[in-house]
C-alpha cells in the first residue's frame, strides 16, 4: 500500500502520534517565535501532550480516544477563551511543521496533513476575521 492509500494514523502509528505530540510541545516550549503561544499555556505541558496525542489519534484515522474520554471532538469550545488570531494560529502551525520534521515524517505525510492541519487551526482561530468554521461545513471538528 502506498502512503497515499494509508491514513496518517496507519503511517505514524499510536506511538508515532504520541511522539509527535510530545515533540510539538517541547518545540513550543523552546522556540522563540512561539513564545506568545507558549505563554497562553499552563506551566505544566505534560497533560497537553497526552490530550493532543489522544485528539490527533482520532483525527488522523485511529481510535477516537479523545471523543471517548471527553464526549466531543469540538475544538472551538475549549479554545474559545483564548485570543487566537492569525499570529497564534501560525505559531501553532510552525510548531507542528517542526515537530513533523523532527519526527522524520515523510514528504507524503507532510503533504497529506498540510491543508487539513491549516483548516483545523484556522477553524480554531477566533479573532481577526471570520473563522472559516462559520462558513465551511467540511471542517473537521468545528464546533
Ligand atoms: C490555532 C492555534 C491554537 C492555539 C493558540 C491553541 C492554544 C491552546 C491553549 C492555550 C490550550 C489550553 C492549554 C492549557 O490548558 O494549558 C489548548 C488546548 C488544546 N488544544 Fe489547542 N491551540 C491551537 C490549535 C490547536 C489545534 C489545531 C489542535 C488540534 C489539532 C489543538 C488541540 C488542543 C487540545 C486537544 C487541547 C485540550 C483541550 C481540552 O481541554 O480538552 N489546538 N490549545
Amino acid at each position: 500500500m502506498s502512503n497515499s492509500e494509508r491514513t496518517p494514523y496507519q503511517i505514524l502509528g499510536a506511538d508515532g502520534i504520541r511522539q509527535l505530540a510530545s515533540i510539538f510541545y517541547d518545540i513550543m516550549d523552546t522556540l522563540p517565535e512561539a513564545a506568545p503561544l507558549r505563554a497562553m499555556h499552563a506551566k505544566e505541558l505534560q497533560p497537553m501532550k497526552v490530550k493532543l496525542a489522544e485528539y490527533l489519534t482520532g483525527w488522523m484515522g485511529g481510535p477516537p480516544l479523545y471523543a471517548k474520554k471527553y464526549d466531543t471532538v469540538c475544538m472551538t469550545t475549549p479554545h474559545a477563551h483564548y485570543h487566537i488570531g492569525p499570529a497564534e494560529r501560525d505559531q501553532w502551525l510552525l510548531c507542528m511543521d517542526k515537530a513533523l520534521e523532527q519526527t522524520g515524517a515523510s514528504e507524503d505525510l507532510v503533504d497529506m496533513l498540510k491543508v487539513p492541519m491549516f483548516r483545523i487551526a484556522d477553524a480554531i482561530r477566533n479573532k481577526e476575521g471570520p473563522s472559516s468554521a462559520a462558513t465551511n461545513p467540511n471542517i473537521i471538528a468545528a464546533g
